[in-house]
């Protein structure tokens, strides 16, 4: 533990990583754009300098705490050395600020507003770039880049993915995939993170919110919309409610008053993920093949596995995912003319991943050749919708979602947080139905914020070697062991985002501690508000298998190949 002077104030420390960190503990906000308490510390922006009693200024993201520092976070020349920092990245992007889509939820952006920095002085003389719109989810605007290197860090060192990097120098330096190849040209799995790290918008999500739209306009289409478990609890607090609380009563109802036909909750589907899942699982252990199962319900992850371990493709899951689930349902549905009514149907998805969007066109988990869902938007698109549409979203009454396919388990619910598919399958596999053998579950290793999480569980009399990942870099380090043989596993769940899909790439940016945990207790909540938490106690699953399903399961849940 040591001791420093902060604004003529003692601070105690004791673990903080750099000075930033002590700062901020003593409730002092200092701004910064390239540092990420979960990747590496890069020092390049300097925002965050601080000046000490000897008059020496140094960026405090990049100091170690000592004891007996003296510490000014605010003096005048700090002060004029932020602003013109401020001033001098503002010079050099492009200035379409009020019809940029990150507007509204840039760093820089906002740090402007917040310095005072009213004009800029100097001309922007850097020549026009061309925008990559080659991703089938991100979109590249190099304009608008400050050279933070936080998408760099992000992909690099979480995702372990290496898409984009640093090229040339001085003026002429900039972020791009190697050898200027496109985006799509690349590796990138879609994730997202590297838009949730970007301060601006040089690295942003195409958005699918005027095709939703133009579909609520028209007549003849019967629009429906499915909902994934990680939205509801991201949507409140930008409507001024606390954090983390599931607001998917509200949600349901402002999708009704926006026009939507028909609103269902993808915990139906994950119902039916973990329904499919489960059996394949138990038919590959009683055979003894194509072990360790790989979960499939991450985009990301399936195109990281076929990208560069395409030795384990067999070992992916064959389920499609909730999102696939659910539109494959509901358009077999209304292809029954009966049902139709004489309108086409448009699936709607809305989800807190980037990579859905990518999913959604992946022709293997098309049904009878065509797309089940037609168009994805992300959480962050669903909030600006709610904005667009004027509704007071936090005065809402909740509104119960649909029939048939509305209808999820508290095992659906979790799926939205990482360890919440396998906690899921193992309330399944087990034929006991109480709360102590499924607390038992909870704790066998499954829940938790560790982003490797190895444990074992009885089944049957063999002992389930069970790994749980978030993050591909995490992923990447346990198929390597696996790959050499090191590790054996029965089942590996892996979500690419850290914490799982309340932290996906179409989450609300800029999601502090306190925000992850919130929207993970959220989740938690929402399954123990849940009566029901398996899929084969919801008797709207059940009657789906008696009905529509017969015969069709492979048709309409599984993908046709990798
Ligand atoms: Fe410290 Fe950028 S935040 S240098």
């Amino acid at each position: 533990m040591g001791i420093m002077m902060i604004d003529g104030r003692k601070v105690e420390f004791t673990s903080e990583k750099n000075v930033l960190s002590v700062i901020r503990k003593a409730g002092i906000d200092i701004p910064t754009l390239c540092y990420h308490s979960e990747v590496s510390t890069f020092g390049a922006c300097r925002l965050c300098t601080v000046e000490d009693d000897r008059g020496r200024t140094f960026a405090s993201c990049s100091e170690e705490p000592r004891d007996g520092m003296v510490i000014y976070t605010n003096t005048g020349r700090i002060k004029r050395h932020r602003k013109l920092i401020l001033e001098l990245l503002l010079a050099a992007h492009c200035r379409d600020c009020t019809t940029c889509v990150k507007s509204g939820e840039c760093n820089l952006q906002r740090l402007a507003h917040r310095l005072g920095v009213t004009q800029i002085r100097f001309e922007n003389t850097r020549p026009p770039r061309e925008i990559d719109n080659s991703s089938p989810a991100i979109i590249r605007d190099p304009n608008k880049c400050i050279l933070c290197g936080d998408c760099i860090r992000a992909c690099e060192e979480l995702q372990g993915i290496g898409a984009l990097g640093f090229a040339f120098r001085g003026t002429d330096a900039m972020v791009m995939p190697a050898f200027d190849k496109k985006l799509s040209e690349t590796q990138c799995v879609n994730c997202g993170q590297c838009r949730v790290f970007c301060p601006t918008g040089a690295i942003s999500i195409h958005t699918n919110m005027d095709e939703v739209w133009e579909a609520l306009a028209d007549p003849d289409l019967r629009v429906v919309a499915q909902v994934a478990p990680a939205v509801r609890v991201a949507v409140g607090d930008a409507f001024g409610l606390k954090k983390g609380t599931s607001v998917m009563g509200k949600i349901v109802n402002v999708l009704h008053r926006m026009g939507f036909d028909e609103v269902y909750d993808t915990t139906f589907s994950a119902d039916l993920t973990v329904m499919e899942e489960s059996a394949e699982f138990l038919n590959r252990l009683h055979a003894g093949i194509k072990l360790p199962l790989l979960t499939s319900c991450c985009p990301s992850w399936v195109k990281f596995v076929t990208d560069q371990y395409p030795e384990f493709k067999d070992n992916l899951s064959t389920c499609r995912s909730p999102q696939g689930m659910m539109s494959a349902v509901v358009k077999e549905w209304y292809r029954d003319p009966k049902h139709a009514g004489g309108k086409r149907t448009v699936m709607v998805s809305i989800m807190p991943c980037t990579a859905k969007k990518m999913e959604a066109k992946r022709p293997n988990s098309f049904t009878k050749g065509e797309q089940d869902t037609d168009i994805v938007i992300t959480t962050t698109e669903l909030i600006r919708m709610i904005n667009n549409s004027g509704i007071d979203f936090a005065e809402l009454d909740p509104e119960a979602s649909d029939v048939p396919f509305g209808f999820g388990s508290g095992g659906g619910v979790i799926f939205g947080v990482t360890g919440g598919v396998t906690e899921a399958v193992l309330r399944r596999l087990i034929p006991e139905h109480n709360k102590v053998a499924l607390d038992a579950i909870a704790e066998c290793g499954v829940r938790g914020d560790d982003a490797i999480k190895e444990f074992t569980f009885p089944y049957e009399g063999t002992e389930l070697k069970i790994c749980v990942v978030s993050g591909l870099a995490n992923a990447r380090e346990v198929m390597e062991r696996v790959k050499r043989g090191e590790a054996q596993y029965h089942l590996i769940e892996v979500m690419a985002c850290r914490r799982g899909c309340i932290m996906g790439g179409g989450q609300p940016p800029f999601a502090g501690i306190r925000t992850k945990a919130a929207r993970a207790k959220g989740i938690y909540s929402a399954d123990n508000m849940s009566i029901i938490k398996k899929p084969d106690e919801n008797p709207m699953i059940m009657a789906l298998y008696d009905g529509l399903l017969k015969g069709k399961t492979h048709e309409l849940l599984h993908n046709s190949s990798y």
